[in-house]
């Protein structure tokens, strides 16, 4: 199950990644909370079940969850992936799903939580850069880590550049998360990740 708000290139990423191996896991739904999110045309030409909850359409943050729950445990779904989700999430929501959520996020956590990452990243004259999938917990972008590829910084980097090479990163990084956790490979363990038994 993916959750996404925009482009979907992540969600696309994890497509075309499914479709070239033998089905050890399936995509069994999208949903996006905004309509316009252009991942939703990419879900449904690859034949994917999509749903669309606006949270404008709900009084709080509390209320919007309850429902997005909801509707992603109609597909119940063994792992939900936040693939540019760009919502944060309430404790129930992330209590729910413990241990089968996780996020990529476009910086080396725990370094750049949050939103403009690259050009913090920049303005801090780190040497290096990346992206991140990690477990899903209460604290934003703070939970446990299980892969991370780097980009080095160079020169004549900007926000622009670094973002096209940690996208590319992603790409690589999601299915390779996700697949790690079909395989039953991944797990969280004491609010450790766990790969093949090891943190
Ligand atoms: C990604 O860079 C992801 O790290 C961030 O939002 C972006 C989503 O892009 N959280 P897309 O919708 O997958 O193209």
């Amino acid at each position: 199950m993916v959750l996404i708000s925009g482009s979907g290139t992540n969600l696309q990423a994890l497509i075309d990644d499914l479709a070239g191996q033998s089905a050890l896991a399936s995509i069994v739904g999208v949903v996006a909370n905004k309509a316009d999110a252009y991942g939703l045309q990419r879900a449904a030409s690859a034949g994917i079940a999509t749903r669309v909850l606006s949270h404008r359409d709900f009084a709080d943050r509390e209320s919007f969850d309850q429902a997005l729950m909801g509707a992603i445990d109609t597909f119940s779904p063994d792992l939900v992936l936040l693939a540019g989700f760009m919502r944060i999430l309430t404790a129930d929501f992330v209590k729910h799903y413990r241990g089968r959520l996780l996020n990529i996020h476009p910086s080396l956590l725990p370094k750049h939580k949050g939103l403009q990452t690259h050009q913090r990243a920049l303005d801090e004259g780190d040497l290096e850069h990346g992206a991140t999938v990690h477990f899903v917990t209460e604290e934003l972008d703070g939970g446990p880590l299980i892969v991370q590829g780097r980009v080095k910084i160079i020169a004549d980097d900007d926000a622009a550049s670094l973002a096209a090479q940690v996208q590319q990163l992603e790409y690589r990084l999601f299915p390779l998360a996700a697949r790690w956790f079909a395989a039953g490979r991944l797990q969280l363990d004491n609010d450790r990740a766990c790969l093949d038994g090891s943190p």
